[in-house]
């Protein structure tokens, strides 16, 4: 038997657990609008068209905040196309999806959606086509209270009351060649910077979001930061992190370990944004939004074009999650949580039939992918402050990251009730690892209040329309306390969630 340690204490604290980690995204691409969240027709859809089963997931999900309206979609958006008479609004070519956008949805509907789901709304402007002047458009209409021509438009159109969006994404991967309005560094930190004073000018106290880089392997990764934060430093409050991961070739042991991506990822922006701010000799730290992270098999989009014909809410990267997914979703979970301290806003892209954690059907059901289950128990769980960790693991050979640990965890402590989280995912192949959590720092009476995994005999067992519970988190069984002494038994390929009380 594989063995890993940790001692955990109280005074050993990252930070306090932010709930905008939870966030998830809901883009006007494929069918994550259209038969997604909306679906009037639907027999369970509301009196707005949005499908209660979807809405009764998602808060499920525990998702706190959704990112909105894109993604490369929001890069040639007009957000006015999507307000007012529904009858009366344009469909457009989306030129990033090569699909038809009716523009049902806009953003008074997504309002009220977000309104139900009980989530914070975070709000992407067009910055590839459009500028300036089109952010301090939308803003007036989203957020300034009365008395304007376009604060107006909105209360006629049923919103009485601003919607109070606070955390505003200035545009969307301007890095990638691949976005409409694609920009250099320059460029882009010139643009970001101007559009960031003007909607400071309009309401001070916005959090603002500049894009980062779209990957890890941008050949910009790290410049294309630098540059932008050499111009809106004092400007914006976050710089943008994306990341999608998927198993190459075969090669699940590389896979398994993407959260080493991840930890990488953070820290080499975090030191980027640091060097900066010492060059401007500022006191401020820029925190990382990591406003997209999932496992996206990318390659097989990738090799297989775009449909030819324009389409409503085509079937686009309806990715279908195995346990293996669902175990490195689980790690990156981790990862984000470690870093608590600078990665205080995240994503997972995207909420429904888009990589995503819940799947539905026209017409017919919705249910919950693997990758759900990780998501929804962290969100529930981790509460508190996240607790430093270091951990002694055996570590084994990977062939995209060198040697990587076996076991990787994060924990939480709520002072509040006195609980104890621990995450854990174990990588190994073959074995299960017997962990060993030293809790005496907590005291001698807590007992497990309740111990969970998932795993499965078969890493590749996924859910499906017609077989959807077949990958659920299970009891885990094996833990053992004695006094404060924890030992955890974790099954090979598995991510677990342990909570102790006091007794
Ligand atoms: O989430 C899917 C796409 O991935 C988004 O539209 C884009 O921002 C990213 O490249």
């Amino acid at each position: 038997m594989l063995r890993a340690r940790v001692a955990l204490n109280p005074a050993s604290v990252v930070a306090p657990v932010s709930r905008r980690t939870f966030g998830s995204f809901v883009e006007h691409m494929g069918r994550c609008v259209y038969t997604g969240i909306y679906e009037p027709g639907h027999p369970l859809a509301d009196e707005d068209g949005f499908r209660t089963d979807v809405l009764a997931l998602a808060r499920e999900l525990g998702v706190t905040m959704v990112r909105y309206p894109g993604g490369n979609f929001v890069s040639g958006y007009r957000w006015e196309d999507g307000i007012g008479p529904v009858a009366d609004r344009p469909r457009r070519r989306d030129l990033a999806w090569r699909s038809i956008e009716t523009n049902e949805v806009g953003i008074d509907e997504f309002a009220k959606w977000a309104e139900k789901a009980d989530v914070e709304i975070m709000y992407a402007v067009n910055l590839g086509t459009r500028g300036v002047q089109e952010a301090l458009d939308v803003h007036e209409y989203i957020n300034h209270p009365e008395g304007t021509h376009l604060s107006e438009l909105r209360r006629a159109n049923g919103a009485e009351k601003p919607y109070g969006i606070k955390l505003w994404c200035l545009g969307n991967e301007l890095d990638g060649p691949w976005q409409t309005g694609h920009k250099t560094p320059e460029e882009y930190g010139l643009l970001a910077a101007a559009t960031a004073r003007a909607l400071r000018s309009a309401e001070p106290d916005l959090e603002l979001v500049a894009c980062g880089s779209s990957s890890s392997i941008m050949p910009t990764f790290g410049s294309w930061e630098s540059t932008l934060l050499e111009h809106a430093y004092d400007l914006v409050d976050y710089v943008s992190c994306h990341a999608y991961y998927e198993e190459h070739d075969g090669d699940l042991g590389s896979f398994l370990a993407s959260a080493v991506d991840m930890d990488h990822f953070v820290n080499s922006i975090v030191a980027t944004a640091d060097a900066v701010g010492a060059r401007l000799k500022s006191k401020k730290k820029i925190n990382l939004s990591f406003d997209e992270w999932n496992v996206w098999y990318l390659s097989r989009f990738q090799s297989a074009p775009l449909p030819k014909e324009w389409e409503v809410a085509p079937r686009v990267i309806e990715d279908q999650y195995n346990v293996a997914d669902a175990v490195v979703v689980g790690s990156l979970l981790i990862s984000l949580l470690r870093h608590s301290d600078r990665v205080t806003a995240a994503c997972q892209a995207q909420l429904v039939n888009v990589i995503a954690p819940i799947m539905t059907e026209p017409g017919g059901p919705a249910w919950r992918q693997t990758i759900f289950h990780p998501f929804a128990r962290t969100a529930a769980l981790a509460k508190g402050d996240v607790l430093r960790l270091e951990i002694q693991s055996p570590v084994y050979a990977t062939e995209k990251y060198g040697e990587a640990p076996v076991i990787d965890a994060v924990a939480t402590h709520d002072p509040a009730t006195g609980d104890v989280v621990v995450f854990a995912v174990n990588r190994d192949q073959e074995r299960a690892v017997e962990f060993a959590v030293d809790l005496t720092a907590f005291g001698t009476d807590l007992t497990v209040a309740e111990a969970w995994t998932l795993t499965d005999d078969d890493v590749r067992a996924v859910n499906t329309k017609d077989d959807p519970e077949r990958v659920t988190m299970q009891p885990l069984t094996g833990v053992a306390l004695d006094g404060g002494a924890a030992t955890l038994t974790l099954p090979r390929i598995s991510w677990s969630a342990i909570r102790f009380t006091r007794a």
